[in-house]
């Protein structure tokens, strides 16, 4: 296998709305860290989102907005191959030839499916039920050694893998096997609203979920609102899930240690907390949020980033479909 695949990380978001401090602080922060050690792709999965139903020029705007989500947090494009799926027409050329190696028993055990059928029970479209095969199509294609996916997506990429085990065992080695990633700082940001949940950027209930783009005066609602519990005793346990979180998200915005926090807030109560508490992540967002408008005001330029990212990805793409054609036996 040529080295430079050895190091290819992989993830793919939908593009369905705004990220959440979950997402950035989870995903987007680590990310960065790896951006000088592997290369990093990162398609936003449109196609993906199509096995809900979308409104189409709502929809446009959903997949310009998230590429400009991706910049406005950080994400370098000469470090980072940032791109459309639907882009890159390998994608759905390997998800076919994919989907003749995969047992319909395996993608009936797929939990994603279950709950989305159920959820969605107009529209259970096929396209529902072969979605892994497409996103370990995204995978396979660019021989990703590394996943960063979170609890939820581990039974597609371990489906990715049974998939790629497949392949290779019956025509020769053809792809990378791929592995989930743990990131170094693997902070999972829980609901402000019921921290025993995970922050979503779907949850119906907005109060528990900080978006990238939310308001200074939103995020300082949002935060004094959260809830806590009647200690009053800033302390990292499980028995305050609420404050617990709260911590998690100081701490990694911060970089300060718990110790370091619950020593500052010994004598404090939960007000003063949750004030400092606002500042750090209202001055966290504001950079966020105003690179965000400068780039959806500059649409040739994120045009410049998603056709020059289609262009990088699209060679990868083909190199790997060359193989995968021959070793298939399609003629050439
Ligand atoms: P999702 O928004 O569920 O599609 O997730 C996209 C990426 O963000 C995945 O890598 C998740 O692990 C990460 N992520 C999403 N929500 C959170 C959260 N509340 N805390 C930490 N990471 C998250
Ligand atoms: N299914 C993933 C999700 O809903 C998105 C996704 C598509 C993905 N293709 C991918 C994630 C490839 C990682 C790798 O979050």
């Amino acid at each position: 296998m040529d080295e430079i695949n050895v190091k290819t990380i992989l993830s793919g978001v939908q593009p369905t709305g705004i990220l959440t401090i979950g997402n950035y602080i989870g995903a987007i922060q680590n990310w960065k860290l790896l951006e000088n050690e592997y290369k990093c792709i990162y398609p936003i999965v449109d196609l993906h989102s199509l096995t809900v139903r979308q409104d189409p020029k709502q929809f446009k705007d959903l997949c310009i907005s998230m590429l400009a989500q991706y910049l406005a947090c950080g994400l370098d494009a000469k470090k980072n191959i940032l791109f459309f799926q639907s882009h890159v027409r390998q994608h759905t050329e390997l998800a076919w030839l994919l989907s003749c190696h995969t047992y319909l028993g395996e993608l009936s055990r797929m939990t994603q499916f279950k709950e989305k059928s159920e959820k969605h029970r107009d529209n259970i479209n096929a396209g529902l039920f072969t979605y892994p095969i497409l996103q370990a199509a995204d995978i396979l294609l660019y021989q990703a050694c590394k996943v960063p996916v979170g609890e939820d997506q581990k039974q597609h990429l371990e489906l990715a893998r049974d998939i790629a085990i497949r392949f290779n065992n019956i025509y020769g080695k053809t792809f990378v096997v791929p592995e989930p990633h743990v990131p170094q700082m693997g902070a999972r940001i829980m609901s402000l609203q019921e921290p025993s949940n995970k922050m979503s950027k779907s949850d119906t209930n907005i109060n528990g979920t900080i978006f990238l783009l939310d308001s200074d005066k939103v995020t300082l609602k949002k935060i004094k609102r959260a809830v806590t519990d009647n200690k009053n005793r800033i302390s990292y346990n499980d028995n305050q899930l609420g404050i617990k979180n709260l911590m998690t998200i100081y701490m990694t915005l911060t970089k300060e240690s718990i110790r370091e926090i619950e020593e500052k807030y010994t004598d404090k109560g939960y007000g003063a907390f949750k004030n400092d508490l606002a500042e750090i992540v209202v001055e966290n967002l504001r950079p966020v949020r105003e690179k965000y408008a400068e780039l959806m005001d500059n649409k040739d330029y994120l045009v410049s980033i998603y056709k020059d990212g289609a262009e990088k990805a699209g060679e990868i793409a083909e190199n790997t479909m060359k193989k995968v054609r021959d070793n298939i036996g399609l003629i050439k």
